[in-house]
């Protein structure tokens, strides 16, 4: 029996949000998990802005879990630069602790989020900040995995979703994406083969963790 899908927009997953968040005191936490280059950072940012365009102020931010990633100073002197993006090269603790901070503190304190620079390939201390933002938009690769300190994120969030990508197509783009990077074609294809998709196929055991699971489809998203 084909599994029945549903087919949704943008503007119709940042309602649901805003109802949910609308039931609860407190901030609410969306996280959205998927593999490398899924699209996360694009559907969290797109959310963001649909929650933000109907409320008619900054009622959400995007909190990126890549403002995470150690330094490249901190992973070169673990021997570590070269499996960066893998689960052990974040500062997990740090993400889970600062989840909670947003978590309970009082609207209107300034809570700082650390960003990342894809440019300058490294985090960037407050490159995001929190005071009045009720909604919380967390996105990345290993929110809903079950290992080690990554197992207290899930408990954190209100509401998680996956964001599932066949295989080749997130190649195609990881491998488009090194390149434009600077990597030279053999490289980015070693990085992709040797680290990407091995992170890639951790994070498929985690997809049923999430309360939705949504494929892009057309000019919006489909529910499996
Ligand atoms: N819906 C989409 N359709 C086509 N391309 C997309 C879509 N969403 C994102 N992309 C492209 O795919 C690439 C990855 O997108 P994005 O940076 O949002 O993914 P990500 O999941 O945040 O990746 P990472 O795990 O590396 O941070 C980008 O080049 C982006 O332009
Ligand atoms: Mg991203």
């Amino acid at each position: 029996m084909r599994p029945h899908r549903v087919e949704t927009s943008l503007a119709e997953l940042a309602a649901r949000i805003r109802r949910r968040a609308d039931g609860q005191s407190g901030r609410f936490v969306l996280g959205v998990a998927g593999p490398p280059g899924a699209g996360k950072s694009t559907l969290a940012r797109g959310i963001r802005d649909e929650l933000n365009i109907a409320a008619g102020h900054a009622r959400a931010e995007v909190a990126p879990m890549d403002g995470f990633h150690l330094t490249n100073a901190q992973l070169r002197a673990m021997g570590d630069l070269a499996r960066k993006g893998e689960p052990d090269t974040f500062d997990t603790a740090g993400y889970v602790e600062s989840l909670r901070l947003l978590r309970e503190s009082p609207l209107g304190v300034t809570v700082p989020w650390p960003t990342y620079s894809r440019e300058l390939h490294e985090p960037v201390p407050g490159g995001a900040v929190f005071d009045r933002q009720t909604i919380v938009v967390t996105e990345g690769n290993y929110l809903l995995l079950d290992e080690g300190k990554w197992a207290d994120v899930r408990p954190l969030l209100d509401e998680a979703w996956y964001l599932d990508v066949p295989r080749p197509i997130i190649e195609k783009r990881l491998l488009r994406r090194h390149i434009r990077g600077g990597r030279t074609a053999g490289d980015a294809r070693a990085k992709v083969e040797n680290s990407d998709m091995l992170n890639a196929r951790l994070v498929e055991h985690t997809r049923s963790r999430a309360d939705l699971v949504l494929r892009k489809y057309g000019t919006g998203y489909r529910i499996d």
